[in-house]
């Protein structure tokens, strides 16, 4: 068995997909262009919207989409803790106050308990992320009659109640980021059926060539990232096939780990972009085991939003940040990293 160490993430990335990239090149015209505009449009058939901007990542679609819907200084906007700080400052560069909330504590998702107490008259938009790939409330939240943004940034491919999460908010966002379940190296997209406010997006993605001033970014993915792009949404599909597997052999394996395994929820099709588990205490000490035996387990969220901004009172995020467990599940694992990998988890917990 090799003795090198199994990365908790990895890209899967082929031939074919090197040749994509290197005839972008060959051909001279390298940035935002023609491939970006096949790209959106792919993308936006295989989710089912009509609309789509492609973006440099999914923090620049996030604060775009926030932008597009008019978010700006003293208006509020509902984020979970337990998520990425590119959430949080998505919404501070727009100026807006984010109200942080506590998540489920069984799909680690934004409470929507939580998520009905915050909403004041300065709510302007919810963002909300399919955490780990496990679709979130998405019926109960639209029910509070806030703009939606949902945050697919984990879950492309991931079904709720039969449909692709990405076709319910208003806006909808995504990274392509090197371990993502697509990626471009770096790279995101906005989706919507609303041709205005996509529209919006690709006015504030570039700066040059326009009548009028006003403040823009330059936030344009190339045409280098976008045949990439192209490339592995052909692989969705198997991609997402390989993560089902692994899923379920993880979930026959584990059956008798010392540790809580994810939640199936009826209606909502995980994708498993990553296989958490729930221990009985901290989990410092097993990732310290895991990482000496070589397999790059990892807690899921690094630091939770409630703790960047010094809050209070977020229960199940503080019981999830200390006792959550990521175990390498992608579809470039071979069987040998498959079978160390159990192996260690197996002996670990
Ligand atoms: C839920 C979520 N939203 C947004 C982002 C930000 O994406 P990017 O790293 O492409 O800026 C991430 C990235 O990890 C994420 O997991």
């Amino acid at each position: 068995m090799s003795d090198s160490i199994i990365p908790h993430s990895r890209p899967t990335l082929t031939d074919a997909g090197s040749k994509a990239v290197s005839s972008v090149i060959e051909s001279g015209q390298i940035a935002q262009g023609p491939v970006v505009r096949e790209f959106e449009k792919r993308f936006s058939d295989c989710i089912g919207r009509k609309e789509a901007a492609a973006t440099n990542s999914g923090t620049a679609a996030l604060h775009l989409a926030l932008l597009a819907l008019g978010v700006k200084e003293k208006d509020e906007v509902i984020i979970p803790s337990f998520v990425c700080t590119a959430v949080l400052n998505a919404v501070l560069y727009t100026r807006a106050t984010p109200v942080v909330v506590d998540v489920d504590p069984e799909t680690y998702n934004i409470s929507v308990e939580a998520a009905k107490r915050a909403v004041t008259g300065q709510t302007r938009a919810i963002v909300v992320p399919h955490m780990f790939g496990c679709p979130a409330g998405i019926k109960e939240l639209s029910g509070l009659g806030i703009p939606m943004i949902e945050d697919c940034a984990q879950a492309v491919g991931a079904n709720y109640e039969g449909q692709k999460v990405g076709r319910f908010g208003i806006l909808s966002v995504y990274s392509f980021y090197a371990t993502k379940v697509l990626t471009t190296g770096e790279g995101g997209m906005v989706v919507s059926d609303s041709e205005e406010l996509v529209s919006k997006v690709k006015d504030l993605r570039e700066y040059d060539n326009k009548d009028d001033f006003a403040v823009r970014f330059n936030s344009k993915m190339t045409d280098i990232q976008a045949a990439l792009g192209l490339n592995q949404l052909s692989r969705l599909e198997k991609f997402l096939e390989k993560r089902r597997e692994i899923a379920s052999l993880y979930f026959r394996e584990f059956k008798e780990c010392d540790f809580a395994l994810p939640v199936q929820k009826d209606g909502r099709e995980h994708i498993y972009y990553r296989f958490v588990v729930k221990t009985q205490d901290n989990a410092s000490s097993p990732l310290e085991k895991c990482q000496q035996k070589k397999v790059m387990c990892q807690r899921p969220v690094h630091i939770p939003l409630h703790v960047c901004l010094e809050l209070s009172g977020f229960p199940h995020t503080t019981e999830a940040w200390q006792r959550t467990v990521s175990i390498p599940l992608y579809p470039s694992l071979t069987q040998e990293e498959i079978e160390k990998i159990i192996a260690v988890v197996k002996e670990i917990f």
